[in-house]
């Protein structure tokens, strides 16, 4: 695990054995665009999950933080459809909706970009920004010759990088294998953005980046948010994490140790909790 500032002995700042008062929304946020109850995930005799509960609402960024293994990726792989959960329940703007596959959340408005990023490297970045939803071209020669409408994709991807502040990508004629790590993240990132209808989620998006690219994704990042997405962002950046998160959603061990806010609490405090130093009262 990596905490970037965060000193690990987070124990020694704090009581040990102490709690801390827990950090729920108060009822003021409208309804949750996305949420969970007793999510249970196990592969074989490992525990993935063991029955989480999530709340997502529009327009907030909902971090989830949690030491490796602590069942972040199975949980958001549960939410968007890449896992079946064993049991428990999705609800997506109240009604519950059950994923066989990621297309079924993408369809439901999900778009996620995994920890193993998912781009396709021999692609241009315009077919990349496309994949699986690529427009074909007006009229007869679209929809009887089934011709891909490539100059109006590559257009319309540069305007949503751009849209997002990537200056660094130029050409979306470009194949993604000739791209630089942070530019290939930038791409997946602009995928969600660009076909995201409700929710965005993002599994360390920032962890391959360099400084300046790291920024750029957290300043999308908040362009989604002030667009009325709901995004749950996955990082064991703590720094990155307190500057953009709304609410921290702290996985420990399978289970939900507790939420918690950056103003409520230090990320000291949320490192003892996700190390098992601090528990909070729930
Ligand atoms: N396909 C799988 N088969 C078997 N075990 C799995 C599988 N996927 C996850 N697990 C196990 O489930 C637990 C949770 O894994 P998960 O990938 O969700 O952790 P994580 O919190 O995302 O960790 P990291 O910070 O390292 O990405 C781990 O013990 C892991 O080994
Ligand atoms: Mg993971």
């Amino acid at each position: 695990m990596s905490t970037d500032a965060v000193p690990t002995s987070a124990d020694a700042a704090l009581p040990r054995g102490g709690t801390l008062a827990t950090s729920e929304p108060s009822s003021d946020r409208g309804e949750p665009v996305l949420s969970a109850r007793g999510l249970v995930k196990t592969f074989g005799r490992v525990v993935g999950l063991d029955g989480v509960d999530l709340d997502l609402y529009p327009g907030e960024v909902f971090a989830v933080i949690g030491d490796n293994g602590a069942g972040k990726s199975t949980l958001i792989k549960c939410l968007s459809g890449a896992l079946e959960p064993d049991s428990g329940e999705i609800r997506l703007d109240g009604k519950v909706v059950h994923f066989k596959r990621p297309q079924d959340a993408r369809d439901s408005g999900i778009e996620t970009v995994y920890q193993q990023l998912a781009v396709i490297p021999a692609l241009d970045i315009a077919s990349n920004l496309y994949l699986a939803r690529e427009e074909r071209r007006p009229g007869p020669l679209g929809s009887v010759l089934r011709m891909l409408d490539k100059k109006g994709m590559r257009v319309r991807a540069g305007e949503s990088v751009r849209g997002l502040g990537i200056q660094t990508i130029q050409n979306m004629a470009q194949p993604v294998e000739t791209l630089s790590g942070g530019q290939r993240q930038a791409v997946a990132v602009s995928r969600a953005a660009a076909f995201g209808g409700k929710v965005v989620i993002l599994d360390e998006p920032t962890a391959a980046l360099g400084v300046r690219e790291g920024n750029q994704v957290l300043e999308m990042i908040r362009q989604l948010r002030d667009k009325g997405l709901g995004i749950i962002l996955i990082s064991h950046n703590m720094p990155h994490v307190w500057e953009v998160a709304d609410r921290i959603h702290i996985q420990r061990l399978g289970g939900r140790a507790g939420v918690i806010t950056p103003s409520s609490h230090t990320m000291t405090d949320g490192v003892a909790i996700m190390t098992g130093a601090m528990k909070l009262e729930q």
